[in-house]
């Protein structure tokens, strides 16, 4: 048996489909984007996603929430809250988003996605034209003084570590396309402004 190391990527092949993206979005009637929410824990990421979600399907349209909690359970149960682990976390949310969207869906994506950087790998992951970046600017104290997780009051006793907004870093998108505080705006009037600029995306 050959003991030399090979690597996996050297001998495998791309195969090509016989389907034209145009074709799949016509089956289901949409042009899919991928709604990427960014912010700290309890900035209301999910609660938008959610809604969104929910009156995409309502209007006969293919979405899903990828959200930050939800996919730890399974596809990212192995990883951690190092810098290395969320940006792995965060590339494969990112080729997820990119299948989903090639498959006719569209994607919230609802993770604090940290760094500026993590993000612009998502967007050139996902393409430019698919990527809507949506920042809740939700501030710190507001989302401590709600912490409906509890996990704010943890991380401050020290419980948690590498806590984002705590004690790791969290840098502000320089050129979102929407910036949202989310304890100044109701959820609908959120939904309403998130709807509004995707209709660009899915045109
Ligand atoms: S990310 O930084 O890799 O994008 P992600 O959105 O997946 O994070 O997960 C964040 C969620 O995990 C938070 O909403 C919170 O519920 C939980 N969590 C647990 N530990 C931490 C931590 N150290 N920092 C931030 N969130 C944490």
């Amino acid at each position: 048996m050959a003991t030399e190391k090979i690597n996996p990527r050297e001998n495998i092949v791309l195969h090509p489909t016989q389907v034209a993206q145009v074709d799949r979005e016509r089956v289901v009637a949409q042009k899919p984007f991928t709604i990427w929410f960014t912010g700290l824990s309890g900035s209301g990421k999910s609660t938008l996603a959610f809604s969104i979600e929910k009156l995409l399907i309502e209007s006969g349209k293919p979405a899903y929430v990828l959200d930050g909690d939800n996919v730890r359970h399974g596809l990212c149960k192995d990883l951690g809250f190092s810098a290395e682990d969320r940006s792995e976390n965060i590339r494969r949310i990112a080729e997820v988003a990119r299948l989903m969207n090639e498959a006719g869906v569209t994607v919230m994506v609802a993770c604090i996605s940290p760094t500026r950087e993590c993000r612009e790998k998502a967007r050139t992951i996902i393409g430019d034209e698919r990527f809507l970046e949506v920042y809740l600017s939700t501030p710190l104290d507001v989302c401590e003084r709600l912490d409906p997780k509890g996990l704010y009051r943890k991380a401050r006793a020290g419980l948690i570590p590498d806590f984002t907004g705590v004690s790791a870093p969290y840098e502000v998108p320089e050129a979102p396309a929407l910036v949202l505080d989310a304890s100044e705006r109701s959820i609908a009037d959120c939904v309403e402004a998130i709807v509004a600029k995707a209709r660009n995306c899915a045109q």
